[in-house]
């Protein structure tokens, strides 16, 4: 069965100010370097990282992101989780929408990184946190 198997090769970096989004950054980017991406594959990771990097920071004031590959059949990608013990939200799909911003901002990080990726799956328990799971196939 195809069914995605997680390496054990994760790696995780503590959120919490602009220098650890741009951390989190790089070490997406030379992860999916490693993986064998195309470069535009490469900086289309690098960009969701630091969006849902840049969303805990703003947002739940810190987090973590977790990047790992992984494999399914022939196939291998890049699973990425940002997580974080923030507020949360209590409208997943209201926060999905282009143009919707809390922060006075773009509001384009989540849709836009829902895009850029293969499977986006948000989970949210208001009050507790929430975390993002993003997984983008070579
Ligand atoms: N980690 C989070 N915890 C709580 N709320 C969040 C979190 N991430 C996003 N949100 C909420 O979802 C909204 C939409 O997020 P999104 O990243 O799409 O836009 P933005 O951060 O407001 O603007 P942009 O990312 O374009 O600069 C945010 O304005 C905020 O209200
Ligand atoms: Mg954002």
């Amino acid at each position: 069965m195809n069914v995605p198997v997680t390496e054990p090769s994760a790696v995780l970096q503590p959120v919490s100010c602009d220098s650890d989004v741009v951390a989190a950054r790089q070490l997406a980017r030379t992860l999916a370097v490693g993986i064998g991406f195309s470069r535009p594959d490469q900086a289309l990771i690098a960009t969701a990282v630091s969006e849902l990097a840049r969303n805990i920071v703003k947002y739940a004031d810190e987090g973590e992101i977790e990047l790992c590959s992984v494999v399914s059949g022939v196939k291998s990608g890049i699973k990425v989780t940002a997580r974080d013990r923030g507020p949360g939200l209590e409208d997943v799909e209201l926060a999905m929408q282009d143009g919707y911003s809390t922060g006075n901002s773009l509001g384009l990080g989540l849709p836009g990184t829902r895009r850029i990726v293969d499977d986006f799956k948000i989970r949210s328990e208001p009050g507790s946190g929430l975390v993002v799971t993003v997984v983008k196939w070579r």
